[in-house]
């Protein structure tokens, strides 16, 4: 009887002296040895997504360096309504390498392009907010910049 209570004791001791050894094995592989992934992978991917978000400047960071440009606009009596970029594309870029080619900003003197705010569609003809015209009937054979002035508009 007595043997066999020792036995069993001495089992169950060891058997708890195992289990505390493999958790402190694990605890200890888990946080000193196995490399830190997610702390870095997590970060780059975040620091990766965060760069493509498109990143607009504003206009007086425009004005900096395009002040007569600016000067007029901001005087305008309806485009100052909008911003540099909504008509040069995002520019924070630019803003930053102003003389990269790849970050140019674009210059469109298109019909089409005013047309993009200012063509005539019917449910935009409803609102008052933003004046449309008839492309193919409102002076179509000529440039509209040539009559309204993009800046000073
Ligand atoms: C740090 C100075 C600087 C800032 C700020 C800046 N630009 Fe420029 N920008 C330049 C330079 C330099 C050029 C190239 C001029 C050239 O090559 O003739 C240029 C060219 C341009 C052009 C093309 C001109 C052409 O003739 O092709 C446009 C449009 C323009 N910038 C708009 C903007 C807008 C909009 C902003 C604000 C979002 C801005 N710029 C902010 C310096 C700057
Ligand atoms: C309604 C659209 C529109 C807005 C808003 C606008 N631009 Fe322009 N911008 C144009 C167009 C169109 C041209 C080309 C004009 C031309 O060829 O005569 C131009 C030309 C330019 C040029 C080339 C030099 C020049 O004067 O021809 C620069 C620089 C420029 N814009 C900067 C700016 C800045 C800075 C702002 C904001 C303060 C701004 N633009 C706001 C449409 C716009
Ligand atoms: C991103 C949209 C947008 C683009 C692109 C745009 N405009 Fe505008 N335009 C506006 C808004 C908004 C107004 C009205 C602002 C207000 O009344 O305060 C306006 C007003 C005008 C007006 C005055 C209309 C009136 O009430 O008498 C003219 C003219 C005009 N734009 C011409 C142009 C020309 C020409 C181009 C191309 C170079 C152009 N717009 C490009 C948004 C735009
Ligand atoms: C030959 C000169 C000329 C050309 C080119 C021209 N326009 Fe006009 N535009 C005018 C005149 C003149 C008016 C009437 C002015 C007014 O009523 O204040 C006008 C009026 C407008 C209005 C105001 C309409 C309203 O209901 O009050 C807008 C917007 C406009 N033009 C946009 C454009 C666009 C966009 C282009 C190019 C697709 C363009 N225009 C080409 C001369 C021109």
């Amino acid at each position: 009887m007595n043997d066999e209570g020792d036995i069993k004791k001495k089992a169950i001791f060891f058997g708890f002296v195992l289990v505390v050894f493999v958790a402190a094995g694990i605890i200890f592989y888990v946080f000193y040895l196995s490399p830190p992934i997610e702390k870095t992978y997590v970060q780059k991917w975040m620091e990766i997504e965060a760069s493509r978000l498109p990143q607009y400047g504003s206009p007086e960071l425009c004005s900096k360096c395009h002040f007569e440009q600016y000067s007029l606009w901001i005087e305008s009596e309806h485009h100052s309504s909008i911003q540099c970029e909504n008509c040069h594309g995002i520019g924070m870029k630019h803003i930053e390498n102003p003389y990269d080619g790849n970050y140019m900003p674009r210059i469109d003197t298109s019909r089409e392009f005013c047309g993009i705010c200012h063509e005539s569609i019917p449910p935009r003809d409803e609102s008052s907010a933003i004046k449309t015209v008839n492309l193919s009937t409102h002076n179509p054979e000529y440039s509209c910049i040539l009559c309204h002035l993009p800046h000073r508009t």
